[in-house]
């Protein structure tokens, strides 16, 4: 039992009663597959609303005053635990669909020679960078990593975040990984929301295995993609596909791999440098992340696919990029776009969910309707559990989150500081003295 359980509370049924701005983020004309171009500005918003949750899933979305005519909640009131919303904003919870949350230490080293001018792949080159956290995570035990992915999960659901997708890759050799992948299934077991496991064991190449890359991949592929498949710890794998990581050729390779194992692929591109789509695309990979370098030729292929493209504007905060993905090209073609923390040591330390929102219409002019359908619906389009996250209707799990504004704009408007009030994970609630 986590000492933190109480926290949490399983009402059988939960009444969200006097929402002001109800965000149901429903398909706008029943259309299917990611939301793209204009229909990312559809929020669906009920004014006066309410919803019921039922053992976890939400059974109704109406507004308040056909909630209280509802024959079963009339008789039924006394039983049903009521969240006054007192005519703030709700809205699905937040899929965070790229998180790197198995590590032990921040890397304050980096930070500081980055402030004196230093760049991420220099920094990588005199030995800092994500090997940097290795040690660490290699002597640490798997109740270690779990506890402090647990802390992250909480401190994530104080934001809004729901769902999370959270990637090993500071282990690097077949047993840190695997053990990286169990302090994840560890951590989801306490954690009320929902966490999606991905295997990155090609994060980069370890320094055991300097000038042996494809023995490394071959490592990947032989030992680590079937190990998590059998094991199910993983649903996806991931590859670092960029200079002084993997190559094109090597990133197929796990491809092929995973797939043949049953896992899903999603993969690190265009962070630093181009890497040419097409290839990539023919694997049906669930998600291309970061995508600051293409072009438009892979803008096209990507438009044309049912790949989301998840943008993640915290790496280019923290790394201090004048320049951010362009969000605004992508959506402009039809690409399906979400939005991710990227939250991990190196290169984006935020678990906040809003932050992203507000960096996302300041710094690649998305609007905060766009923001808002990038970081929910989309997101978990690139989970591929679109079935069940994602939006507020009847049969989907009961994921929301309660934020003290009356204007969904503000969520992305206020920054730094946290308005999220209240968070319902799977129909149980994670309240905050904060509110
Ligand atoms: O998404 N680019 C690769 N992975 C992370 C950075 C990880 C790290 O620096 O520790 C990213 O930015
Ligand atoms: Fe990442």
């Amino acid at each position: 039992m986590s000492s933190s359980a109480d926290k949490y509370q399983r009402p059988r049924a939960l009444l969200l009663a006097n929402i002001g701005q109800l965000l149901t983020l429903r398909s706008p004309s029943g259309k299917q597959g990611p939301r793209r171009g204009g229909d990312l500005n559809e929020l669906e918003v009920i004014e006066d609303a309410a919803i019921l949750c039922v053992a976890g899933k939400i059974v109704f979305v109406s507004k308040m005053r056909e909630a209280l005519r509802d024959p079963w909640v009339a008789s039924n009131r006394k039983k049903i635990d009521e969240v006054d919303c007192r005519g703030r904003v709700v809205l699905p919870g937040f899929v965070d669909s790229h998180t790197h949350p198995v590590f032990m230490q921040p890397r304050l080293v980096d930070f500081e020679k980055r402030i004196s001018g230093a760049s991420y792949e220099q920094i990588a080159e005199a030995g800092g960078g994500i090997r940097s956290s290795l040690k660490a995570v290699r002597r640490a035990t798997r109740r270690q990593l779990a506890d402090g992915m647990f802390d992250a999960l909480r401190r994530m659901a104080e934001q809004g975040t729901t769902t999370v997708e959270a990637k090993s890759g500071y282990g690097l050799n077949a047993e840190s990984e695997l053990k990286s992948l169990q302090a994840i299934a560890e951590a989801a077991k306490r954690w009320p929301g929902t966490v999606v496991p991905t295997l990155l064991g090609a994060h980069v190449i370890p320094q055991e295995f300097e000038d042996q890359g494809d023995e490394y991949v071959d490592l990947v592929c032989r030992e680590m993609i079937p190990a998590a498949a059998k094991k199910k710890l993983a649903r996806f794998a991931d590859v670092f596909t960029e200079r002084g990581a993997f190559s094109l050729e090597q990133t197929e390779k796990i491809f092929v791999a995973a797939r043949q194992h049953g896992l899903g692929v999603r993969a690190h591109v265009g962070q630093l440098s181009r890497t040419p789509l097409s290839i990539l695309l023919r694997f049906k990979v669930a998600s291309l992340d970061h995508l600051d370098h293409v072009t438009e030729d892979d803008i096209r292929q990507l438009a044309q696919s049912d790949c989301v493209a998840t943008l993640v504007p915290g790496a280019n905060y923290f790394l201090g990029l004048a320049d951010f993905a362009p969000a605004r090209k992508l959506i402009d073609a039809g690409v399906a776009v979400a939005l991710a923390t990227d939250y991990n040591p190196g290169s984006s330390p935020t678990v906040s969910m809003p932050f992203v929102l507000s960096m996302a219409c300041t710094r690649m002019r998305m609007s905060p309707a766009e923001a808002v359908s990038a970081a929910t619906i989309n997101a978990a389009w690139g989970l591929r559990l679109q079935d069940r996250k994602g939006s507020v209707e009847p049969g989907k799990d009961a994921d929301l989150a309660l934020f003290d504004v009356r204007d969904y704009r503000e969520i992305a408007y206020w920054f730094g500081e946290n308005r999220c009030l209240e968070t319902v994970m799977n129909g149980l609630r994670q309240t905050e003295a904060s509110g």
